[in-house]
């Protein structure tokens, strides 16, 4: 499974990314219905507003119909840094205005930028339909005539124009927003015969997470987050560059599905869930401590339905950390030992084997869901092996050393690799996002445990009783 973000597969805009800029006009509204529409024709869609037109009619539509953030500040950056007017403008196979204001039509006629319509327009070398929507008066002034003869003759954009009808003021004139069809058929016009600009999902703007029911009710997740710290002396330590970003994008994504949560934050540099059950730790053996703690109830039972391993553990500490503060000298020699593989060891405790893999005790009743994060630079192939060498069901791999992946960003590219011998490979997401596709994971994993358990407590009822 891929992350897909058109609609349907067989519309005259598959594949393509249009960006849709909306101003200030009283027929906001029906971009709404635009953006659905297009859509409909399995378009992938950003949208971007005016502030006048965030007036008119809120973000929250568009984001939702379009899973992508909606533009409405020129000086926000994207989540990733990077920046949307620039993103779109260089990404999308065309650009929309639709229902463009007499200001937009002036705006752009003089390259002027002020907003992230007319800058997406200004950075962008895609077509562009520009659909006016105005008062009968405004629509046949001078001025807008010659800024749509300008932005028609002279940028060869598409204007799609606006229709005789009641306008937004009572009165009856031409400058009512010309039907939604035809808009539509404009852009399509205007992309044909092109090749798609950019097929990549992750150049394209980031999504955002989809809305989920609660189907954690009744969870109990645990979550390490962060990274861990292991002493040299008293005040020095071997860290990593781990904030604890992913494992909270996680814990929050989990309780906003209806989990309870713990977090296991190991010097987490972001703000904890507040409804979150928190236990602070600071080095590798303290990360060991509280998991164990939590593994296994008194009574031999599992403390927990699913464990989600994303805080960054050490795999090296010095072997004797100093017990006084380590004084400046020429060279200093650290020798490292390396750490337990937590995450190997608490599969082996919830399989009930030994070191060796050999069974030894009952597996933990029910057994845990076990996802562990492999942090790797350059190729993913060690990944594939990790999973099946910690025992655990699911692990999510990252290449950490690409562009808007890992360490301190708020996206991230990961392939999620499953005890099944699943491989999905997902677009440039959000954390959030990325935390919600997990759980989807997650969630399926432990509902296929508890029907196992369930078909198997039956059989058990209508075998006959041993002799
Ligand atoms: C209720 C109302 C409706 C408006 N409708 C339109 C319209 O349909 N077309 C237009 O060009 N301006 C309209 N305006 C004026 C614009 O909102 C105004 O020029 C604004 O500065 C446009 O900004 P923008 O082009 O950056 O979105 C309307 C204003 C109000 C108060």
């Amino acid at each position: 499974m891929t992350g897909s973000t058109g609609g349907h597969v067989d519309g005259r805009l598959t594949g393509r990314l249009i960006g849709l800029g909306v101003t200030g006009s009283i027929a906001a509204y029906k971009a709404v219905e635009l953006l659905r529409l297009l859509r409909a024709e399995g378009a992938d869609v950003a949208v971007m507003l005016t502030p006048s037109a965030a007036q008119f009619v809120g973000p929250l539509s568009f984001a939702a119909l379009s899973r992508h953030p909606v533009e409405t500040d020129l000086l926000g950056l994207l989540p990733d840094g990077r920046i949307g007017h620039i993103v779109v403008g260089d990404t999308a196979d065309a650009i929309a205005v639709a229902p463009a204001t007499a200001h937009f039509l002036g705006a752009m006629a003089n390259g002027l930028a002020g907003d992230v319509v007319t800058a997406t327009c200004l950075a962008s070398r895609a077509p562009i339909v520009v659909a006016p929507a105005m008062d009968g008066d405004m629509w046949t002034h001078p001025a807008t005539q010659a800024n749509v003869t300008r932005l028609r003759d002279a940028f060869g954009y598409r204007i799609v124009e606006p229709e005789q009808g009641s306008l937004a003021s009572g009165q009856s004139g031409v400058g009512r927003l010309a039907d939604l069809g035809l808009i539509v058929d404009a852009i399509v016009a205007a992309v044909a015969d092109r090749p798609v600009r950019v097929p990549e999902p992750a150049a394209r703007p980031p999504l955002v997470a989809t809305a989920h029911d609660a189907d954690l009710t009744g969870r109990h997740i645990v979550v390490s987050a962060g990274g861990t710290r292991e002493a040299i002396d008293p005040v020095r330590f071997i860290g990593n560059r781990s904030t604890g970003k992913m494992g909270v994008a996680v814990a929050e994504a989990a309780l906003a599905r209806g989990a309870s949560v713990t977090v296991i934050a190991a010097n987490v540099e972001v703000p904890l869930p507040r409804t979150a059950t928190v236990a602070r730790v600071e080095s590798t053996a303290d990360l060991r401590a509280a998991l164990l703690r939590l593994t296994q109830r008194t009574d031999g039972t599992a403390g927990y339905d699913a464990l989600v391993m994303a805080a960054a553990v050490a795999d090296f500490r010095p072997v004797a950390p100093a017990d006084r503060k380590l004084e400046r000298a020429a060279r200093l020699a650290i020798e490292l030992e390396s750490t337990p593989d937590l995450l190997a060891e608490v599969a082996r405790i919830a399989h009930g084997l030994d070191s060796h893999g050999a069974p030894t005790r009952r597996p933990l009743e029910p057994v845990p869901v076990l996802v562990g994060f492999a942090a790797e630079t350059g190729s993913l192939e060690r990944a594939g092996e990790k999973l099946r060498r910690k025992g655990v069901d699911l692990l999510v791999a990252n290449d950490v050393s690409e562009p808007g992946s890992g360490f301190g960003t708020d996206t991230n590219r990961v392939t999620v690799l499953g005890a099944d011998g699943s491989r999905d490979e997902l677009p440039l997401l959000t954390k959030r996002g990325v935390a919600e596709r997990l759980l989807d994971r997650v969630a399926l994993a432990l509902d296929a445990r508890d029907a196992a358990r369930q078909t198997d407590a039956t059989t058990a009822q209508r075998s006959p009783e041993p002799a």
